[in-house]
């Protein structure tokens, strides 16, 4: 099963099963000289870990991150990056097999099961292996590496619809998200949401939801024309995380409803001479390059495949039958996403922010100040 890895010059590869003995990363271009603990992961693993409320799977893992290379004391003793490849180790504690039993024959509708099995013929089945949400603990560990590459950019993640239900965008407040179980960022919404998300998971149902990414202090210039674009590479790390079905920059598909005029985001001059945009319909990303303003993203998670309503299915001996997903599930998997997303985004544009400095450096081109194209502490 090749295509592990993700990324140019900052590239992560990831590995492991769910119900393995651990899972991990190894993130190959990270600069020397950043420092680097284990404690400076451990508070994004944390957020994305499950069991931590009644609204996610209630598989109680520490995801506890273990830093097995790549870092070294400095002169001056701080634990910093030597430049060679780090590798991030998190154990799995708390698998329960025998949950799966049903699985092994069974696929279950919506799951990557019945997929599996048609490539590769062999598939581990507990917990869904490679295709459990489980690999996405080892992308939030290399995220918060990246995050250290770029220390000057800020980025944040919330959920801004649960199943129908859209937040309220002028309560949308960032604290908030960061202060309840759902990341939502409307206070109003988060009662109702809870009410709701109970009221599908008592029913054995899923729901899905969408999450949004936004991604402050960029300069203008990182990302490149057509193949190289920012935008392509956003999408392309969020449709990689499992169950995600459509990604937004900006605007996105309302753009196609927008006129000409209230499309595109119309430009001032600031008082030292930088640009100020009016709007920010473009998400931050103009020929897939970045503008200076925030990168805006929002991608589309489906609901839950592993649910206990009964659902036709066949068996891979082909008989026609019917699955009930028991085990441990989320009921809404788009809340833990939010984590995953913001480590996909600092991965992307960690990357990015390398091959920019790789193409013009600190010589800057003829339009860009190469001051703003540096990213300092
Ligand atoms: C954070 C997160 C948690 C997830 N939790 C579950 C889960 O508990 N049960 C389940 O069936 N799928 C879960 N999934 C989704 C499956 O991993 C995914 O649907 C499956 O791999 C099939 O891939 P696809 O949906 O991309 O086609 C989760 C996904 C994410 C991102």
């Amino acid at each position: 099963m090749s295509h592990n890895s993700f990324g140019h010059l900052f590239r992560i590869t990831t590995f492991g099963e769910s119900h393995g003995p651990a899972l991990g990363a190894i993130v190959d271009g990270c600069p020397p000289g950043i420092e680097l603990t284990e404690a400076d992961i451990q508070g994004f693993l944390d957020k994305r870990r499950p069991g931590q409320s009644r609204f996610t799977t209630q598989r109680q893992e520490p995801d506890a991150v273990k830093i097995l290379s790549g870092v070294f004391a400095d002169p001056s003793g701080r634990q910093v990056t030597t430049g060679t490849p780090i590798a991030l180790l998190i154990e799995n504690t708390d698998q329960r097999s025998k949950d799966y039993g049903d699985i092994a024959e069974k696929y279950r509708p919506g799951h990557a099961d019945y997929a599996y099995d048609a490539k590769y013929g062999i598939r581990d089945y507990r917990g869904g292996g490679r295709s459990s949400a489980r690999e996405t603990a080892a992308r939030v560990a290399a995220g918060a590496v990246a995050r250290k590459v770029i220390a000057g950019v800020t980025i944040r993640g919330a959920l801004v619809q649960m199943g129908p239900h859209k937040i309220d965008r002028a309560r949308f407040d960032w604290a908030e998200a960061d202060s309840n179980p759902l990341f939502c960022p409307d206070a109003e919404a988060v009662a109702r949401w809870a009410d709701y998300l109970d009221d599908v998971r008592k029913s054995g149902s899923s729901i899905g939801a969408v999450i949004e990414v936004v991604a402050e202090g960029v300069p203008a210039g990182w990302g490149a024309p057509i193949y190289g674009k920012l935008d392509s590479d956003l999408a392309s790390a969020f449709m990689s995380i499992n169950a995600v079905k459509g990604v937004e920059i900006g605007a996105g598909f309302a753009a196609a409803a927008l006129s000409g005029e209230d499309n595109a985001d119309e430009m001032r001059a600031g008082p030292d001479g930088q640009p100020v945009f009016l709007s920010n319909q473009a998400g931050g990303v103009l020929g897939g390059i970045s503008t200076g303003q925030p990168i805006v993203a929002r991608f589309a998670v489906k609901p839950t495949s592993s649910i206990l309503t009964p659902r036709r299915t066949i068996a891979r001996s082909g008989e026609e039958t019917e699955i009930v997903t028991k085990g441990r599930h989320d009921p809404c998997v788009g809340i833990r996403a939010v984590p995953v997303g913001e480590a996909m985004m600092a991965i992307v544009l960690a990357d990015h922010f390398l091959r920019h400095r790789g193409q013009v450096g600190g010589g800057g081109s003829a339009c860009c100040d190469p001051d703003r194209l540096t990213i300092k502490e």
